[in-house]
């Protein structure tokens, strides 16, 4: 496939040094940046055919197959607009919209234009992330009960995300967005999001926006995926996330201290990786920042998903949903109550039970737990199915 990627700024360069890295075969034919110096420099750094500063062009080129937005929130809209009418497919980087309206519009565009659309949730994608899926589906964990999904750093990087008009919002649009769809993979993506509670504050930059939020997403199945963001936090990229299940639980750690450590009392001006922070003394750098956060992966699934003809994991849909917990979560958090999630379209299980994990002992009583305890005696603990008397047993070593 031939590309042409719409911006030429941070995720910019991580997508191309993703695409163009060992030996893949989908290719960026040219580069939009506003800036045509930008543009020019990008397409020297990649070694690109073409660059342009006009987005028509870029979009409507006869050699393009694919358009690849890496542009900041407010741009996403039009250039899917763009993108639809020229019939060529799209892929766009989080968050898909800044409100759930704007992300529906653009979920239309493509429907009706026809076109294959990709939503580029990277962090859905890591090998880890994707193994953990894999092995909740096959039941490894048992029932999903609670996620938890964190994402904190000191803040980012250009001047537009700091502008609630340009961003639609601070850490819960730019962070959130990853957590939210974490959490709605782990619990099942065919489980419809109910209502979210949320508390938000602006603790410590000069914004309107928020730089700091907790948020409870709460399931038709009974499950809770909770969120956790920051622009606030020191010391790194901090991405890590927590299932809970019936039968087990898993615990990943993406990105800071995951085990490759370096010490320098050098002050050099060197990167180390993303929102690092500091570049001497202990240093936690990442061995393959690209496919630590997920991008080759998901990459081959947008590419194989449009030659196979098929949706790929994560879709303009998905993103469109997100946008909808994340404009309850904004509500709540005005409002510090419970917020429905407002979904005008929804296309998973319209009723999912709670699902009680009750476990049967035996006719009489329900398993509540056992252990085996240091003096090696197993005790249990039952409740009676029907007065709910509660009593246990030991069986001495
Ligand atoms: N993990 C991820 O998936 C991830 C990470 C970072 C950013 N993003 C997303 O990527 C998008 C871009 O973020 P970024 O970090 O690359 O930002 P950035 O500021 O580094 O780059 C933005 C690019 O858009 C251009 N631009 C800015 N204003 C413009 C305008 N008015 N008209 C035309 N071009 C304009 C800039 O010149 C630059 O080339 C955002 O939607 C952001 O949320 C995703």
């Amino acid at each position: 496939m031939r590309i042409a990627i719409l911006g030429s700024g941070f995720i910019a360069r991580f997508y191309a040094t993703t695409l163009h890295a060992q030996r893949r075969r989908d290719k960026i034919f040219t580069v939009y940046s506003r800036d045509l110096s930008n543009a020019q420099r990008f397409a020297g750094d990649y070694q690109l055919e073409h660059h342009t500063s006009d987005m028509d062009t870029a979009i409507n080129h006869p050699d393009v197959d694919v358009v690849l937005i890496a542009l900041p929130n407010d741009l996403h809209e039009v250039a899917v607009e763009k993108s639809a009418r020229a019939g060529k497919h799209v892929l766009c980087t989080k968050p898909l919209g800044r409100t759930a309206a704007e992300a529906k519009r653009m979920l239309d565009m493509v429907e009706r234009a026809g076109i294959f659309a990709g939503y580029l949730e990277d962090l859905c994608y890591t090998p880890k992330f994707l193994k953990s899926v894999n092995a909740i589906q096959n039941g490894s964990i048992g029932k999903v009960l609670w996620t938890k999904s964190r994402e904190a750093h000191s803040g980012p990087h250009s001047d537009w995300f700091w502008d609630k008009g340009k961003s639609g919002g601070g850490a819960i649009i730019d962070l959130g967005c990853h957590c939210v769809e974490i959490g709605r993979n782990f619990i099942g993506k065919q489980v419809r999001p109910v209502e979210v509670m949320c508390w938000a504050a602006t603790q410590v930059h000069p914004i309107d926006a928020e730089d700091q939020a907790i948020g409870l997403v709460r399931y038709a199945n009974g499950a809770i995926g909770q969120f956790e963001v920051s622009w606030t936090f020191r010391g790194g990229m901090d991405l890590r996330d927590e299932v809970i299940g019936t039968e087990g639980s898993i615990w990943l750690n993406n990105f800071l201290r995951t085990g490759f450590e370096i010490f320098s009392v050098q002050q050099k001006d060197t990167y180390v990786a993303e929102k690092a922070e500091v570049n001497n003394g202990w240093m936690f750098p990442v061995g393959d920042e690209a496919h630590e956060l997920g991008y080759p992966h998901m990459f081959t699934d947008m590419f194989d998903a449009i030659e196979q003809k098929r949706e790929p994991l994560e879709t303009f849909y998905d993103g469109y949903i997100v946008n909808a917990i994340l404009d309850a979560a904004y509500e709540s958090a005005r409002t510090k109550k419970w917020e429905p999630v407002l979904i005008e379209d929804w296309r998973g299980e319209e009723f999912a039970g709670q699902g009680e994990a009750l476990t049967s002992y035996d006719d009489e009583h329900f398993l509540i737990k056992e252990e085996v305890l240091p003096n090696k005696d197993l005790k249990t603990i039952l409740k009676h199915k029907l007065t709910g008397m509660v009593s246990q047993r030991i069986l001495k070593a």
